[in-house]
């Protein structure tokens, strides 16, 4: 009789649970009904961040997403690794991603391990297998934007919104600042006339030390390393292409059109000079890695990465070391900045998480890349101000044949400038032209650096929004 009253009890409460099961909104499509289940691939900076964030914050995002999120897997290269962070209660650790992504008990896929071959597998093959996909590798996403797009098509098609399959990516561009949720988010009824950026960490710590502290390009490289803030190969950051990956991105989700990444103008910091900042000192402003993309009125895009004049009033110019900063100029907003962490553990997790509670919520976004724009179109040629240093040998006729040359171009000169120290004689000087295009300024460039007096290259930047015009 005992035994018969114990069964009766808990097959009541078997009933109960049973009900509550039932009750669930079908717009959370998860395979698990109790709890939100993350795979996350790789147990890195990043990946150990956001274990370390769901853990403390356990409790918190339970209420906030009705579900709990636990994390039940993390893939990793090497088992036998140290790691800097606890692994969560119940979670597995596996060196084979297809633990993860063939497990029928994982909702999200959250992939922290970077590159763009396996990687690349690893996150098609979740959406494949019916997975939401937390990413925040740039890279992966500057290389194949259109396949990621026609394959969330693929996966999603017939599927209604709130069951669609999720693919959030807010830590691939500078890392805790919510920039691709604010694009994809605050801007439907407007129009975005310029974004201009400091979206490399690495660079803009450099530039900072050099400029401020006085340090060469070798010893800011160097501290720049050693703080971590550098790619394992320094040539993406200072090259530009790292910037250029996230300007990609950007130019996606500000314009509709998804570029090339080569055919997007690139110039790096390694040819910038300490006699740059003296001059860039005379002027009144100094000089930063900028991406900028803008779109004209007929629809007609460009945009580069280059290091950039930029004049102390302008809010970008006390951006200081690895801080990133993006301004979008838009018709209704006018100019908004977002300034924060563009890398690091907790920033960059934290855009993560961000993402796995948005998806943990039921948040639906069926265009996360924003809708293609037809009608615009990129173009390589774009109008600035430029400022162009030659290295020179003493002779009679350097203005006259300077200034014949930029006539021969349509470029007109708006101040020539020399031995911005008094102190300390200099044997380069400095043309200011008016604004005029970058096709025109490089055929200028071209043949001034085809004259005899000319030392070595010459290097030339655009002016942001010069004060003095
Ligand atoms: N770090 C940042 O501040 C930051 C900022 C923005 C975006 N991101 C992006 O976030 C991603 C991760 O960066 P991270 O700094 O966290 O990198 P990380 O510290 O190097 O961590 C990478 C993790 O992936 C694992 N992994 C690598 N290859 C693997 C493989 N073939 N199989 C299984 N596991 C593998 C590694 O395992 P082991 O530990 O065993 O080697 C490691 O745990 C990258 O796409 C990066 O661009 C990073």
């Amino acid at each position: 009789m005992k035994y018969f009253a114990v069964t009766l009890a808990s097959l009541l409460a078997a009933s109960e649970a049973f009900t509550a099961h039932n009750f669930k909104p079908a717009s959370l499509s998860k395979t698990s009904l109790d709890a939100v289940n993350v795979g996350i691939v790789g147990g890195g900076v990043v990946g150990g961040g956001i274990c370390e964030i769901l853990t403390k914050k356990s409790d918190y995002l339970t209420a906030l997403c009705s579900d709990t999120i636990e994390v039940k897997s993390i893939c990793v290269r090497d088992l036998d690794k140290p790691r800097d962070f606890e692994i969560p209660e119940g979670c597995s650790l596996t060196d084979k991603a297809d633990d993860i992504l063939n497990s029928d008990d994982i909702d999200v896929v959250v992939e922290v391990m970077g590159g763009t071959t396996i990687a690349k597998d690893v996150v098609f093959n979740a959406l494949s297998n019916g997975k939401h996909v937390v990413t925040a590798n740039k890279a992966l996403i500057a290389d194949c934007l259109a396949e990621i797009e026609d394959h969330l098509k693929k996966v999603n098609d017939g599927k209604s919104a709130e069951d669609s399959i999720q693919f959030n990516y807010e830590a691939a561009v500078c890392g805790g600042i919510p920039i691709i949720n604010s694009l994809q988010s605050d801007f439907p009824g407007d129009d975005i006339d310029m974004i201009a950026g400091i979206i490399n960490g690495c660079t803009n710590f450099m530039l900072t030390a050099m400029d401020r502290d006085g340090l060469s390009y070798e010893a800011a490289l160097a501290e720049a390393s050693k703080l971590g803030y550098a790619e394992a190969d320094p040539t993406l950051d200072v090259g530009g292409f790292d910037a250029r990956s996230k300007l990609k991105i950007l130019m996606r989700l500000a314009y509709g059109i998804d570029v090339e990444e080569s055919n997007i103008p690139c110039r790096g910091i390694q040819e910038l000079t300490a006699t740059d900042y003296d001059y860039a000192k005379s002027l009144g402003g100094t000089i930063k890695l900028l991406g900028v993309a803008q779109r004209e009125e007929d629809g007609k895009v460009s945009g580069f990465v280059s290091p950039c004049y930029i004049a102390a009033t302008d809010s970008l110019s006390s951006v200081n070391d690895a801080t990133n900063a993006v301004e979008i100029s838009s018709s209704n907003l006018q100019r908004t900045t977002y300034i924060g962490q563009g890398a690091g553990r907790y920033p960059t997790a934290n855009s993560c998480v961000n993402d796995i509670v948005a998806i943990a919520k039921g948040d639906v976004n069926v265009s996360p890349f924003n809708p293609a724009d037809d009608g615009a179109k990129f173009v390589q040629q774009y109008d600035s101000v430029f400022y162009l240093r030659l290295k020179y040998s003493d002779q009679v006729g350097i203005t006259r044949q300077c200034g014949e040359i930029c006539e021969k171009y349509g470029v007109s000169i708006h101040s020539i400038l020399q031995n911005p120290r008094s102190s300390k004689k200099d044997d380069s000087f400095v043309i200011v032209t008016e604004e005029v295009s970058n096709t025109n300024m490089k055929k200028v460039v071209a043949e001034l650096e085809g004259l005899d007096w000319v030392q070595g290259p010459a290097f030339w930047m655009p002016v942001l929004r010069p004060d003095w015009m």
